[in-house]
């Protein structure tokens, strides 16, 4: 491989080959692989991402994007000497219109900057999670991001008005130019959306705005059962627009507590906690609200409750849920994201706590997920005696356990981090073979000598 051509349009900033960064820029938020790639390159537009496709092509060297590397499968990962192609200085909002109310960014914004960008014009950008702080909107394009509040708002998917790509032949497509209707044929920019690198590079977006929510109200009930936690669901999405329905478990609320950042404000314990969000939009919202916590709690539905009086105890509850991740991290959790459809979530979750119980008595698992989307997160922390090995070969054991039952519920092998590399010999059980095969189709048309992102998704 000859980096010298690039050094003529790139400065001595744009390409980076010591071992250091090529450790940090090699991989994800993915635990137990590990990364090894043979430079880091740093475009600053659509056409220096071109001129490295055509380097590439020319040099038979396979690219790996990488965002703001927060990704959980994999996706990011370059394992075989591949360039990493970082968006990290293309990281500018470039403009905003204000009729239109959208923002078009380079790919490497941060999720957080568009975030805070929006509130300066006084409208919204409401894709969120808790990687804000450092994921990029390309990243989360790529992934088509989901989080805590798609319950309200949707995907990423949704709020994408325009796309420019380069392909793997070093193409630009500019794509849907931000129309609202546009009915003239496939629209190619939603086969990009999620296609995780595979297909071509995402150098910059146009980003759609909306109003900013009203007061939001942030509930936490502890509740005895899932069934229960179903029973909420349906009495208080019957009544409103939820922004979101989060649950967590008591081992969940171990591990937050063992961090010892925040604690829950409730007097009881429960096996099951639910944050419920809804927007107070109009002057009987939080009197309905009390209505149907009362009816709940009458039913046995709700053993404990409190609604947030101010927003530091709203922000520690929605931290008792988002500080999750954070405070499993140390105890190498193997983590699933699966979905199945909301009113098959308790039956999803007997079975496979059965299993888990039964057969893995010796795992702390931890659930968690945004109940209101059908999206589970499993993770399995690893028990201090065994070796990283011996775990990891247990846990592809109840991979196999846990993607068959998630076949024959319909569900998907994974809701929201993607397919990466984590996820890969599970893809049969999501999609079949045809679809499959259409998939590999569609990428050998913009991908035709497979450099980019090689390996990912099948
Ligand atoms: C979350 O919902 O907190 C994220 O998907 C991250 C995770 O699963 O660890
Ligand atoms: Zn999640």
């Amino acid at each position: 491989m000859n980096l010298d051509q690039l050094k003529d349009q790139f400065n001595e900033d744009q390409i980076l080959t010591d071992s250091k960064s090529l450790e940090t820029y090699g991989k994800d938020w993915t635990k137990h692989f590990t990364p090894n790639p043979s430079a880091i390159l740093f475009p600053k537009s659509t056409q220096q991402v071109q001129q490295i496709v055509k380097w590439a092509l020319n040099e038979k060297v396979a690219l790996v994007p990488s965002g703001g590397r927060t990704g959980l499968s994999a996706g990011a990962y370059a394992l075989n000497k591949e360039v990493i192609v970082s968006f990290e200085k293309m990281n500018k909002i470039v403009s905003f219109d204000d009729i239109e109310k959208s923002v078009h960014c380079e790919a490497g914004v941060i999720t957080e900057t568009l975030q805070n960008f929006a509130l300066e014009k006084n409208l919204y950008y409401p894709v969120d999670f808790a990687a804000r702080g450092s994921s990029q909107i390309g990243g989360n394009i790529a992934t088509n991001a989901g989080g805590i509040k798609v319950i309200r708002y949707g995907l990423t998917r949704n709020w994408v008005k325009a796309i420019t790509v380069v392909t793997g032949t070093g193409e630009i497509l500019n794509l849907n130019n931000s129309l609202v209707k546009n009915a003239s044929g496939y629209d190619l920019r939603h086969l990009f959306i999620g296609s995780e690198g595979t297909l071509g590079f995402i150098t910059e977006c146009e980003i759609q705005l909306t109003r900013k929510p009203k007061n939001l109200n942030v509930f936490l009930f502890a509740v005895p059962k899932l069934e229960s936690v179903m029973e909420i669901y349906k009495s208080f999405s019957t009544e409103f627009n939820l922004v979101a329905f989060e649950m967590f478990t008591d081992v969940a609320l171990k591990y937050i507590r063992k961090q010892g950042h925040v604690d829950s404000p409730l007097e009881m314990e429960a096996p099951y906690y639910v944050l419920l969000e809804i927007e107070d939009d109009n002057e009987n919202t939080l009197e309905l609200a009390m209505e149907i916590f009362e009816s709940n709690v009458n039913k046995e539905h709700i053993l404990d409750g409190t609604l947030a009086q101010n927003s530091q105890q709203a922000t520690n509850i929605w931290r008792l849920r988002e500080d999750i991740t954070e405070s499993t991290a140390d105890f190498s959790p193997y983590k699933n994201d699966v979905s199945v459809r909301i009113s098959k979530v308790p039956e999803f979750m007997h079975q496979m706590d059965e299993i888990l119980k039964t057969d893995y008595p010796e795992f702390d698992v931890v659930w968690f997920g945004h109940i209101g989307d059908g999206n589970l997160h499993i993770n399995i922390l690893k028990p201090k005696n065994l070796s990283s090995e011996e775990f990891i070969k247990k846990c592809h054991e109840v991979d196999h356990k846990l993607f068959s039952m998630i076949e024959k519920l319909g569900g998907s092998v994974s809701a929201e981090h993607g397919v990466g590399l984590v996820k890969k010999p599970y893809l049969h059980h999501t999609r079949s073979q045809s679809e499959i095969a259409y998939m590999k189709a569609i990428k050998q048309i913009f991908d035709p000598h497979g450099i980019l992102n090689p390996g990912k998704m099948f």
